[in-house]
């Protein structure tokens, strides 16, 4: 028998992308197990849906750290620790809203990747899929996607694991253009871990 990878996620909002990651561990298209969730947002309802699959839910706020000398790399390299505790192949940054450090990421050299609503290079930050449909409104574009990257010290870059196209239609509304590239995300999350961990 294969061995079950084992996948931490980290996230800050709703965890729709986490779901997808635990619907196919479940229905064992994914053969990996996730570990634990990390979140940043105490709110986050991604924790709530580790919690109800007897996951565990880690809140690490930013807060006790603010204000310290370095309080970024303290906190990344605590956060660290923390997620070396579970012992990952494969850690997710899915919906995950700060960038890590390399306090954090040379400790997981080439197992850190990273979920981006747009193409390689484009929209990096927040707000990704509202700037492609402004673009696409001010005639600039009509093409948006999704990329799964490798993590690195700068804002949604990194070596491409995958991406895929999602056209912006000249019918979309702002809602409709989301739910695209979201149905996008889960498409291509889930095949391009099953990828990295062969
Ligand atoms: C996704 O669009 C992700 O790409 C972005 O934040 C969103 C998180 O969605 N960075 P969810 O928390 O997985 O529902």
């Amino acid at each position: 028998m294969i061995p079950r990878k084992r996948l931490v996620v980290l996230i800050s909002g709703f965890g729709s992308n986490l779901q997808a990651i635990l619907d196919a561990s479940r229905a064992e298209t994914l053969l990996a197990d996730v570990a634990a969730v990390f979140s940043d947002r105490s709110a986050a309802f991604g924790l709530t849906r580790a919690r109800d699959v007897g996951i565990p839910a880690i809140h690490r706020p930013f807060s006790p750290f603010e204000g310290l000398p370095e309080a970024r790399r303290a906190y990344d390299a605590a956060l660290a620790d923390r997620v070396a505790d579970y012992d990952p192949d494969l850690i997710v940054l899915a919906g995950w809203m700060r960038v890590l450090s390399c306090a954090f990421l040379d400790r997981f050299p080439g197992r850190v990747i990273n979920l981006h609503p747009a193409l390689p290079g484009c929209f990096p930050g927040a707000h990704a899929i509202e700037r492609a449909f402004e673009a696409a409104q001010a005639g600039l574009i009509d093409c948006t996607g999704v990329t799964v990257h490798f993590a690195v010290e700068a804002l949604d870059a990194g070596p491409v694991v995958a991406s895929r196209r999602v056209p912006i239609l000249p019918s979309d509304t702002l809602s409709s253009l989301k739910a695209r590239v979201q149905v996008a995300e889960r498409a291509t999350l889930v095949p391009a871990i099953a990828s990295l961990l062969g």
